[in-house]
């Protein structure tokens, strides 16, 4: 039986199920901002080293890297942390974004602009490494199936099969420890096993919370194997999901707050979570999650939240060709 701390991807590496997001900014509209703010990880990410977070979910896109980096360093060059206590991902080839996000162009990119897609992943992950300052990374995931407007399924599936070869290429010496997927449909699963059957995703990360669920997936990723990682796992704070009565009322019960419970359902679903948050009350309580148990009731109940068409904050993989 799981102790539900870890997920045990391949022989040799496991996977913690509790990472902290390294997203910072707004794509929900909240505020007239659409975009990331990494400047916010610098007393974010510091925090939640202090408070005892050492898997970090990072991404080439989010302009953190960076920051996570100099802030390892630190701790380093103190003695206070050692590279093999960490677990670190990143994620590769993001596509170009629309016009009213603020999203780096030098960060993103769409297969069909790009005139070599394996030598553009090469040295977006030799700059992730760069940044990171890290010999090498635990989990490279690829970002996104591919361009939100493209309609061209050949050059789509092409464009995936090049990406996940090259990043056979960085599993192969040792720079990443694993590779997987994310916002992968079951289609776009499916694809990638008959055109790239060599190696199988060890993740798909897609956006997972109590009102965006997708059965379909959730029971394809388990009958292969694939570890399921939830992100956004708090909807990004939208929809007034962790003011959602059924919730509320499931924490009172285990006198917890609503993201423990929401955090727990994740873990005893069998899925590794992504919290972000700038508070460190909330970093303390988003990792103390085994004092107390969902029973079936429970997690039924929370299941039941999300049946209907999922509320997402993202966009919807199954559009992507
Ligand atoms: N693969 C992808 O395409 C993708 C897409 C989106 C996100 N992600 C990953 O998922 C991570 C998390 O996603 P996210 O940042 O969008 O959203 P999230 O973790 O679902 O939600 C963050 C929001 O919840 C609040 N919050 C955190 N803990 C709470 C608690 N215990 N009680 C009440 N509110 C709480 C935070 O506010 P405060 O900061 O004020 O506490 C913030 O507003 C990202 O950082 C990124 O690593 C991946």
């Amino acid at each position: 039986m799981s102790d539900l701390k870890t997920i045990q991807l391949t022989d040799d590496v496991c996977m913690p199920t509790n990472h902290f997001g390294c997203a910072f900014g707004d794509w929900v509209g909240k505020t007239d901002f659409q975009g990331f703010r990494p400047e916010l990880a610098w007393e974010a990410l510091s925090l939640a080293l202090d408070n005892g977070y050492r898997a970090f979910d990072g991404a080439h896109v989010y302009g953190t890297e960076a920051i996570l980096g100099a802030l390892l360093g630190q701790r380093f060059a103190r003695g206070e942390l050692k590279r093999e206590e960490l677990f670190v991902t990143t994620k590769l080839a993001h596509p170009a974004a629309p016009p009213h996000v603020n999203l780096s162009h030098l960060r993103t990119w769409d297969a069909d602009a790009v005139e070599d897609v394996a030598q553009r992943v090469r040295d977006d992950f030799a700059k992730s490494l760069d940044e990171l300052h890290l010999g090498y990374v635990d989990l490279t995931l690829i970002h996104w199936p591919g361009p939100f407007a493209n309609q061209d399924l050949a050059l789509a599936r092409q464009a995936r099969k090049t990406i996940w070869e090259t990043f056979g290429e960085f599993l192969e010496r040792g720079a990443t420890r694993a590779i997987g997927v994310s916002n992968f449909s079951v289609a776009h699963l499916q694809q990638l096993a008959e055109d790239a059957p060599g190696i199988k995703p060890a993740v798909n990360q897609v956006e997972l919370h109590p009102y965006c669920r997708d059965p379909e997936l959730e029971a394809y990723c388990r009958e292969q194997e694939i570890a399921l990682v939830a992100y956004a796992p708090f909807a990004s704070g939208a929809f007034g999901m962790l003011q959602d009565p059924v919730l509320s009322e499931i924490a009172a019960a285990h006198g917890v707050g609503v993201g423990q419970v929401v955090l727990r359902w994740h873990l005893q679903s069998g899925r590794a979570a992504l919290p972000k948050t700038s508070k460190a009350s909330r970093m303390r309580s988003n990792q103390d999650l085994f004092g107390f148990a969902l029973d079936d009731a429970q997690l039924a109940a929370i299941d039941g939240l999300g049946a209907g068409e999922p509320r997402r904050t993202c966009p919807d993989p199954r559009e992507i060709v």
